[in-house]
């Protein structure tokens, strides 16, 4: 099968750890799954679901270990409530991977076009509205609206699909964006919280063997030398009214950006 590359699918260290923090049965699903890495989370006892909104990459997800894949958003998704033990995913980080300027929308004509690292360039066509990919980012004004309603609306999505008692495993980034740090993580994670979901664990993953990344760090730019994963339980079915909330995730944003 044609294999479609993936700008930000989860490395070796990041599987290892999930591996140690997501129950040892039940049902898992990974509902921004991507190329559907999370199959290799797979065990007797493990039921491994990965939900993506692109067709290309969800269609790798069996290859890599995954038992089902549904082409979903995560915001909509096609399982019962009640019904899943663990959601376990990455979301955007809300950087520029997630770019959609004009020369990555030439045609491929030299070796040199596409090369910039974006969720567009790798999936080599247009993304879906609703992919948070699709240029929506860690910013004021509009794009960063797209982001946050979005990710909220994924994480109220993770507590009517959890059972009681199950876990939210989510795997995220903060990024220095004009020389500024951005807390896009500790906004997940009030989100989260807001919700009624409470946190069990958090972890940060070193980045060392990130190119990128050292590239910057030689050429003198701060950087952000880890991945962070924070483990929360849903204790309970009550889950506030989702205008209620997305009115306070706005009032919110201010105190991380
Ligand atoms: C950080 S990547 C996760 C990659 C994945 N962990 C892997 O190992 O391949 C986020 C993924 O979420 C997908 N995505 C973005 N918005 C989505 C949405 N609304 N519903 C479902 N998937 C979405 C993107 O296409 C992308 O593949």
């Amino acid at each position: 099968m044609l294999k479609y590359k993936h700008p930000a699918s989860y490395n070796q260290q990041l599987l290892n750890a999930l591996d140690k923090l997501v129950p040892d049965t039940g049902v898992i699903l990974d509902f921004f799954g991507g190329v559907g890495k999370v199959g290799a989370l797979a065990r007797a006892g493990r039921i491994i679901i990965a939900g993506e909104i692109e067709k290309k990459w969800a269609n790798q997800s069996v290859d890599n270990g995954c038992d089902f894949v549904v082409i979903a958003d995560a915001t909509r998704s096609p399982f019962k409530s009640n019904s899943i033990d663990a959601v376990v995913v990455s979301p955007s980080y809300g950087n520029r991977l997630a770019d959609v300027d004009k020369s990555q929308r030439r045609r491929k004509k030299r070796k040199s076009d596409y090369t910039r690292r974006t969720y567009r360039s790798y999936y080599g066509k247009d993304l879906h509205i609703n992919n948070s990919g699709n240029n929506m980012q860690w910013v004021r004004g509009p794009r960063g609206k797209a982001y946050r309603l979005l990710h909220f609306r994924a994480w109220l999505e993770a507590a009517r699909l959890l059972k009681v008692g199950g876990l939210l495993i989510i795997n995220c980034k903060d990024h220095i964006r004009n020389g500024k740090w951005m807390h896009v993580c500790d906004w997940h994670w009030s989100m989260v919280e807001r919700i009624g979901f409470e946190q069990r664990i958090r972890l940060e993953i070193p980045t060392t063997g990130d190119q990128n990344q050292n590239r910057h760090k030689q050429q003198g730019k701060r950087v952000v030398a880890y991945e962070q994963i924070a483990v929360y339980k849903k204790v309970s079915n009550l889950i506030p009214h989702e205008r209620y909330l997305i009115h306070h995730a706005e009032a919110e944003v201010l105190d991380y950006i």
